[in-house]
């Protein structure tokens, strides 16, 4: 029996009684035999339920880069580590070699340390979909510098925020980005940032668009000429298995953004095996995450995962869309990619555009399709099941999160019979469970309820950056000596889970998560506003959208209310990013509170649905009239 080639259902029961029953005989078995550890643990795992401070493998010694190259060098050298592929199709493909790649990242790693960064100093990383992002990644890794990625979508004002947050010492970027047919000045949105974060002592500059960028003397430095100079080794920082590794922001249902932190040891462990695991990983596979690497998605199964297993993996710059709908599919048989893993709002976006667009090209090589970041509809599934994977191709629907580090529930393909929008089963050593709304465990199947996870595994995050309060009153104090996810769920006669999709105040929007507070406190600023209140409701590309109410002050009244939505959604977008655009913008006299003066965004929601034969119980709102008012002006 194997813990990694599952081979049928009953073996992987097998494998997860075994990791429930005995996990640290399970953990242990697994740590032991797949990496390099400068030195050994002291223990495998130790939970203090009141502090809800975890540890994996603590006492153990280890550089996840060592892991993840140096020791795929002496069997592995000339193989290729990272394709990459870039957004214009004429221009060539890269193959990076686990050698090349040894060489860059030294390289890399050599400068940090010229411009004085040191183990334990916060990076941010502000970069498109280029080398240059995964080797920055990887050189703060290995000189046990804390990486903060922040996606390059993001405005100036969202990433200093986090670049604040997290106080980092150094930042690195490009002077732009291409994006389809746009090219974006990122050196120009970094500058912006920069205006409002004191700690950032040195910036680095990659060049992709060869744009003409402001560069700040002493503070600004272009990148490729401190690579040529420096050395092409660098021995690896010896770093404890807990010590930090990485912070990724993501959003909170108040307040700023949680800077998930994430530590080396654990992390390490559970995205290797899941990836072998869940996408039943073989040497010589070409594995391609379409995520970006600003997501845990990309730090988890684009970089850290597969060059754990030295694997080969697809890095692409571009969109789907670009040159045409057909992109996607001319690079999956270019390089003859094994394994496919995206998110149910670009299936969706795909399904759209006519079939011609898939046919012209060779998907055989495929053996395992992944979906991941949102729950997929039926029909988006059987579209990528029999047009994508041909019926051949077995689709793994991932659930995890930023918060876990790694895939949690999912199926093993080949193994689990697959249920369209089922996440299926949990990997083994992960324990979901389901409560009620009295906080207790749903025992018994059918069943449905909040989603939480009963007992740790060597992923999860061990704090919020700066705010361990934050993090206990946020996943641990809902449930007692539970992780709680913020994710409702239902499991079927069968105990397979089904992810029906987030119970808090987080909206999910094309697989980004957006909380509503920071949203609505942007379209407050708007001189013209008094109050707003934003909810979801489905949208056939993207999952959900957002849909705003907003109360005018009387000034914006007499105001042309098409430019005022044009205002707010320009805010939201320097505030935010594009990502968070408004779909729709009501104004409205009111909006439905409860006496305690709490806006019932419930009712709200519903409206926005078109649900309003069922707003259930309006008579004890402070206002009740404002409803009827609300849905008679729905836009
Ligand atoms: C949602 C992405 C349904 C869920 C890795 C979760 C999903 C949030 C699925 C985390 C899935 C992720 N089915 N919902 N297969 N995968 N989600 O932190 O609501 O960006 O809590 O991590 O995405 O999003 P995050």
């Amino acid at each position: 029996m194997s813990q990694y080639h599952i081979k049928s259902l009953e073996e992987y029961f097998q494998v997860y009684h075994k990791s429930v029953r005995e996990p640290e005989i399970f953990w242990e078995e697994i740590a032991e035999e797949n990496f390099v550890w400068k030195k050994r643990w002291d223990s495998i795992f130790d939970w203090d339920m009141k502090s809800h401070k975890v540890k994996w493998f603590d006492g153990a010694q280890l550089n996840i880069t060592e892991n993840c190259i140096d020791r795929h060098l002496e069997t592995r050298g000339n193989k290729t580590a990272i394709i990459f592929e870039p957004n214009d199709p004429s221009e060539k493909a890269q193959h990076i070699s686990y050698r090349e790649l040894h060489r860059r990242v030294c390289q890399f790693a050599n400068v940090l340390k010229d411009k004085g960064i040191q183990k334990g100093d916060r990076v941010c990383i502000y970069l498109p979909m280029i080398p240059q992002l995964a080797t920055s990644i990887l050189a703060c890794a290995r000189i046990g510098a804390i990486h903060n990625v922040v996606f390059a979508g993001f405005s100036a004002n969202a990433l200093a925020t986090r670049i604040n947050d997290s106080e980092c010492k150094m930042l690195i970027t490009s002077d732009g980005s291409f994006r389809g047919e746009k090219v974006i000045d990122l050196k120009g949105i970094v500058d912006e940032a920069l205006l409002s974060c004191p700690t950032v002592e040195s910036v680095l500059v990659a060049q992709r668009t060869y744009a003409k960028v402001k560069m700040q003397k002493g503070r600004d430095f272009l990148l490729q000429p401190l690579l040529n100079s420096a050395y092409k080794d660098c021995d690896p920082e010896v770093m404890g298995a807990e010590d930090p590794l990485f912070i990724l922001y993501t959003s909170g249902s108040t307040g700023l953004p949680k800077g998930m932190l994430h530590t080396a040891g654990g992390y390490m462990v559970y995205t290797a095996y899941t990836f072998k695991n869940v996408f039943q990983y073989q040497e010589n596979d070409i594995f391609w995450c379409t995520a970006d690497i600003g997501w845990i998605t990309g730090h988890s199964y684009i970089l850290y995962g597969p060059l754990a297993n030295g694997a080969t993996t697809v890095m692409f710059e571009g969109v789907p869309s670009y040159p045409d709908w057909g992109r996607f599919w001319h690079v999956l048989e270019k390089h003859k990619v094994t394994q496919f893993y995206t998110a149910p709002t670009v299936i969706r976006a795909l399904a759209k555009e006519n079939l011609s667009f898939v046919e012209e090209y060779d998907l055989t090589s495929l053996k395992v399709l992944g979906t991941v970041g949102e729950p997929i509809n039926e029909e988006a599934w059987h579209w990528y099941n029999d047009n994508i994977g041909q019926g051949n191709a077995p689709i793994v629907d991932t659930w995890w999160q930023t918060e876990t580090g790694g895939i949690m529930i999912s199926p093993i393909p080949f193994s689990t019979p697959a249920i369209p929008t089922f996440a299926t089963l949990p990997l083994p050593g992960i324990q979901p469970c389901l409560m009620n709304e009295q906080g207790l465990e749903i025992k018994g199947n059918p069943a449905n309820g909040k989603l939480c996870i009963k007992f740790p595994w060597p992923s999860m995050a061990r704090s919020i950056w700066g705010n361990h309060e934050r993090f206990i009153e946020t996943y641990f104090a809902p449930f007692e000596n539970k992780y709680f996810t913020g994710d409702g769920a239902l499991r079927d006669h069968t105990g397979y889970y089904r992810i029906t999709g987030r119970v808090d105040d987080i909206i999910i929007i094309s697989g980004h998560n957006l909380g509503t507070a920071p949203i609505e406190d942007t379209i407050n600023e708007h001189p013209a506003v008094a109050e707003s209140a934003i909810v979801g409701y489905p949208h056939e590309i993207k999952g959900n959208a957002l849909y705003a109410y907003v109360i005018l002050k009387e000034s914006g009244e007499t105001r042309n209310h098409d430019n005022l939505r044009n205002e707010i959604n320009q805010l939201i977008n320097e505030h935010i990013g594009p990502i968070a655009k408004l779909e729709k913008i009501q104004f409205t006299n009111g909006l439905p509170k409860t006496r305690s003066g709490k806006i019932m965004r419930r009712i709200l929601r519903k409206i926005a649905c078109d649900e309003v034969s069922d707003l259930g119980d309006t008579s004890t709102l402070l206002n009740p009239e404002i409803v009827e008012e609300i849905i008679q002006q729905k836009l």
